[in-house]
């Protein structure tokens, strides 16, 4: 059965367009929603581009009341009755509350190799450990920020004299071909993890 997926932004959506473009033909899965909390993100007008259905919940409007803000953001999720949420660049911190009525069905990608460096600022404390190995991991969200069973990982190498930025732009193009591959196996029900990359 193909399932639907809603996809959450917060900015440009990279990792949504690759996602919206992998889930064609026989892929097991299509777009339902893209949704934003940030009215004039990039990914929005990515998304109606390609013809699927947007919607704001723009948590300015809820003053700090996260509880209210999510109750708005399950609303908006009912709606286009999604059978997985896979959060991309979504930048707001979900409660366990909220996440619990999405367990087993929501994935995030998260730009570092968990449970390395959970939270932000990835890139910098990798340089800043002085790693030689740095990545993305795609993982089920649960009551814990960034926590979760890791589904798949994609390892880029470091280099010596390599900025967050140029860690960043090394580690995106693998999350394009991570999540997609992820999202394909556990649209059937797989979890077996996946590994990309070699460093
Ligand atoms: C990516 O680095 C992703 O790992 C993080 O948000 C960044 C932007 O993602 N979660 P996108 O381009 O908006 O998909």
């Amino acid at each position: 059965m193909t399932k639907r997926v809603a996809i959450l932004i917060s900015g440009g959506g990279s990792n949504m367009v690759s996602l919206a473009r992998a889930m064609t033909g026989d892929y097991p899965a299509r777009p339902c929603l893209v949704l934003s909390n940030v009215p004039d993100a990039g990914g929005l007008a990515k998304a109606a581009d390609m013809g699927i259905p947007t919607a704001v919940v723009d948590h300015r409007n809820f003053k700090g009341d996260r509880h209210w803000f999510e109750n708005e953001l399950q609303i908006a999720l009912e709606a286009a009755n999604p059978d997985i949420i896979c959060l991309a660049g979504f930048m707001r911190i979900l409660t366990p509350e909220f996440t619990a009525q999405w367990a087993g069905k929501m994935l995030n990608i998260h730009p570092s190799l968990l449970p390395k460096y959970k939270g932000l600022h990835t890139h910098a404390r990798a340089l800043e450990a002085g790693d030689t190995v740095h990545g993305c991991s795609v993982h089920e969200v649960n009551g814990e920020l960034d926590g979760g069973q890791v589904l798949g990982q994609a390892r880029v190498p470091v280099f010596a004299d390599d900025t967050p930025d140029d860690l960043a732009a090394r580690v995106l193009p693998m999350e394009h071909q991570l999540y997609p591959a992820v999202l394909e196996r556990f649209a059937q029900g797989d979890l077996t993890p996946i590994q990309l990359g070699e460093a």
